[in-house]
């Protein structure tokens, strides 16, 4: 064992020795970057006056910064970094080498870096069958439910692979007639129901796509199905299929038929984290609830199109037609299968599917860069867990990426760069059985994070395909076009200029499927989730396959690992961007101008004779009286700040109850659409002050000492209210039935689980046509604007 090990087992050692002393203390742990410094906040900065507050005339200036930054990629080990990821298994809580090797790079980076330990509850693999057998028992098909081997990939051989399983699929052995259910949504469910198509019994075949498998499973669990199959349609592959003349990998770009997609079955929507600690961490000797509102009880295996096909062609003939009663929406492209519904009474199958329980320690790195001001600290991350031995696009592709923004940093800390803000790397554990180390994390440093935290930049899967896809807070778009339009494009133009062309410029709402979850739709922290995906004539993606591999990537997914490049670059220059501004470099108007758009989208949803129905709508007065602005949290006001949404004034209600008489639901969302018209015009107002305060402050030379002390406390004025800008729409009760969400516009749709939800509490209150639950949201939303609005003024 050399030095280096010795000295990292040592700090996981203590780290989580002083972890089980102080829970047993009751006192909270803080990472030492993440607590407050001794001196009080004024003391601080009178302390630090003169001229750190003020430019120096350092030769280290912004421009130089990023000049050496984008000089350190131009050379490009991204390829080395993923090809050392994908060398060895690691399902998150296994493989505790990769974690050292991690702490090392970090460290040999220049970060102070330390292992960050959660018992987590969690599945692994042990044994699994599937039969096809006649009504009377007699074996016709047994699936090997396994991936080929290919001899031109070497990390789809050997026998270290990690086997075809979904996590967090309920052990069990089923046998039952089967049905093909299309893509498994409510809405197919629904479908089915109605046309008389009855699951109850039955073993549900669903396609992968559409929606988070977790909730297939969750809705065929709803509709009385006893197991679940999940299987990759070739239809789903964007027409890069054999039919089509497309060669499979490893010779074409087409998905290779017995390639299975593993992944977890937990349900998003519900709560991520462990299943078995809703809302706080999983810390030694924390009590455990009951997993089951956010994972399933029935069976669950993943399988290839390749093995689902002597299966599925049983039911031809049999049952409804698939197109008849839902169109082509539900056919797919696998070839003899006629998509009849069934069952097949001639036909059944056995579904067996074993898995070890456990609870076990799963562990974070991070990796620091302290910053000039502790308070305000910059978080990148990314996962570094996959589902099989390979994960080169996901999440390695993001490893990689994260390695070389640290190395690009490491020489600028050279230079004697420190950052203006604190920078923080993170490789999570277990993100693929669904976000827990990251959301162990926040939940374990909650108040920490909303203390300090500026912005999440999440990557994950960074890089599989040459478009750039991105979903950000609003807060962040202005940043994010800005940049993009100072690098080039591989294939010509600006890589803001792709995007333009490919993306129509459209950066998305975040919904879930990734580690910045608990950052923005528990904790308020603006976050970004970007990478390259697969364009239109890309090769298909190997997604949580074998075939996710080093080989892969080298042959199809990036060859020259040149958007891993193209990623480091465009990320590292973003966090630079933020950490280095004196003014935080948000846009508060773009995101009150998105805001209305979500919310003329909802409304126009709302039912027609909803709208004059009158009614006294006395949840909508029950929240829209706190205008107070959260400019600054500290320790002391924590509490008190952040449920300051929730506040509920007896008297406030009493008072409205007794002499507000009877409301139409129009009056009311006019009344909010007002608020958001004035929203856009005092943020515009407010984005000018934070430009003139940034404009002041680089041409302070030639201010009086009176001016420099004047200027200094607008910005930290106007950069404590950047700060918690997002934190003030944070609803502390949480959304209806999954109140670990709290975010009121932004959250992980219910039904879809990936795709964002806008507006979740009003949206869903109008889908579950619930007048008075509408006008509740309406009400929180009318205070939440109010209070953002005398804020910012
Ligand atoms: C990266 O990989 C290349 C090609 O295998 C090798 O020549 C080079 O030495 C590696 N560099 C590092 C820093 O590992
Ligand atoms: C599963 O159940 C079938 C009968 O229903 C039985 O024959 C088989 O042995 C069971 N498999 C296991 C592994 O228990
Ligand atoms: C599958 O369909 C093709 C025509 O699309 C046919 O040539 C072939 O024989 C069929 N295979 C089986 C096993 O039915
Ligand atoms: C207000 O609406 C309620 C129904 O929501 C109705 O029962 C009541 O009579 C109305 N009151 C007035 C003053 O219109």
């Amino acid at each position: 064992m050399d030095e280096k090990k010795t000295s990292l087992k040592a700090r996981k050692t203590s780290l989580f020795k002083k972890l089980l002393a102080l829970s047993v203390l009751g006192s909270a742990f803080s990472l030492y970057y993440l607590s407050e410094p001794s001196n009080s906040h004024v003391e601080n900065e009178l302390m630090r006056s003169g001229s750190g507050i003020f430019p120096s005339g350092s030769s280290l200036t912004e421009e130089v910064l990023k000049e050496t930054y984008l000089k350190a990629l131009e050379t490009n080990y991204a390829g080395n970094w993923s090809e050392k990821y994908t060398s060895e298994p690691h399902l998150p809580g296994t493989n505790y080498g990769f974690v050292e090797w991690t702490a090392r790079k970090f460290e040999e980076y220049g970060l102070k870096s330390e292992v960050d330990t959660y018992d987590i509850y969690v599945s692994y693999p042990h044994e699994h069958s599937l039969k096809l057998l006649s009504s009377e028992d007699e074996l016709v098909y047994e699936a090997p439910l396994k991936e080929d081997e290919l001899e031109e990939d070497p990390t789809s051989v050997g026998d270290d692979l990690v086997p075809t399983f979904l996590a967090y699929a309920a052990n069990g052995n089923v046998t039952a007639e089967f049905v093909y259910c299309n893509y498994g949504t409510k809405g197919d469910f629904d479908l089915l129901k109605a046309n008389g198509v009855d699951v109850t019994g039955k073993i549900a075949i669903i396609r992968y796509g559409s929606i988070f498998r977790g909730l297939k499973v969750k809705f065929a669990q709803e509709n009385g199905a006893v197991g679940v199959l999940l299987y990759s349609d070739p239809g789903d592959d964007f027409g890069i299929t054999p039919e089509n003349g497309y060669d499979t990998y490893p010779n074409g770009p087409a998905r290779n038929p017995s390639s299975v997609q593993r992944g977890s079955v937990q349900f998003l929507s519900a709560r991520p984290g462990d299943p078995t600690t809703p809302g706080y961490a999983s810390k030694p000797g924390v009590p455990r609830a009951d997993p089951h509102d956010s994972i399933g009880k029935i069976p669950v295996l993943p399988i290839s199109y390749k093995e689902v096909k002597p299966i599925l062609t049983k039911l031809n003939g049999y049952g409804k037609s698939a197109e008849k009663i839902g169109g082509e929406g539900w056919v797919g492209e696998l070839s003899n299968f006629s998509y009849s519904l069934g069952p097949n009474p001639e036909y059944k199958l056995n579904l067996y599917s074993d898995q070890i329980y456990n609870i076990t320690p799963l562990w974070n790195v991070y990796g620091t860069i302290p910053g000039k001001n502790p308070k305000e600290v910059i978080i990148i991350g990314n996962h570094r867990d996959a589902w099989i031995k390979g994960g080169a696009g996901d999440p390695n592709s993001g490893s990689a990426v994260i390695l070389e923004i640290a190395r690009g940093f490491n020489e600028l800390t050279k230079l004697g760069w420190k950052p203006e803000r604190t920078i923080i790397f993170a490789s999570w554990d277990g993100e693929e059985y669904l976000l827990l180390g990251s959301t162990e994390f926040g939940e374990n440093f909650a108040k920490q994070l909303q203390l300090k935290v500026v912005a999440y930049l999440n990557l994950d899967v960074a890089c599989i395909g040459s478009r750039l896809e991105m979903g950000a807070s609003p807060v962040l778009n202005s940043l994010l076009r800005s940049v993009a339009k100072k690098l080039p494009y591989p294939k010509g133009g600006t890589l803001y200029s792709h995007f333009v062309e490919k993306a129509n410029d459209k950066i998305h709402n975040l919904g879930s499927g990734s580690d910045y979850t608990v950052f923005l739709e528990r904790l308020g922290i603006p976050s970004v989730d970007m990478s390259f995906t697969v364009d239109v004539h890309d090769a298909v993606y190997q997604y949580h396959s074998n075939y996710d591999s080093f080989y892969w990537m080298s042959r199809f997914g990036d060859p020259g690992f040149v958007y891993h490049n193209l990623m480091a670059k465009y990320l590292g220059l973003i966090a630079l961007e933020l950490s280095e501004k004196k003014l935080i470099d948000f846009k508060i108007k773009d995101y009150a101008t998105e805001l209305q758009n979500y919310y003329q989208s909802t409304i126009a949803s709302i039912p027609d004779d909803w709208t004059d129905k009158p009614a006294s709508f006395a949840g909508f007065f029950e929240h829209f009286q706190n205008n107070k602005f959260i400019e600054e949290i500290t320790d002391s006001n924590y509490k008190s700040e952040v449920k300051c949404n929730a506040k509920t004034s007896k008297k406030t209600k009493k008072h409205h109850h007794h002499h507000h008489g009877n409301f139409t639901l129009s009056k009311l969302t006019n009344k909010v659409s007002k608020q958001l018209e004035d929203l856009i015009l005092v943020a515009a107002l407010f984005d000018d002050k934070v430009s003139e305060a940034q404009f002041a402050y680089d041409n302070s030379d030639d201010l009086s000492l009176w001016q420099k002390l004047k200027l200094r406390l607008t910005i930290r004025s106007l950069n404590n209210k950047l700060k918690f800008f997002e934190r003030n729409f944070l609803f502390h009760k949480g959304l209806k039935d999954r109140s670990w969400f709290r975010h009121i516009v932004f959250a992980s749709g219910r039904y879809t689980g990936y795709e964002g939800q806008t507006l979740p509490g009003l949206k869903e209150a109008i889908e579950d046509n619930d007048i008075e639950e509408a006008a509740r949201w309406l009400g929180i939303l009318m205070g939440t604007i109010k209070r953002v609005k005398a804020g910012l003024k």
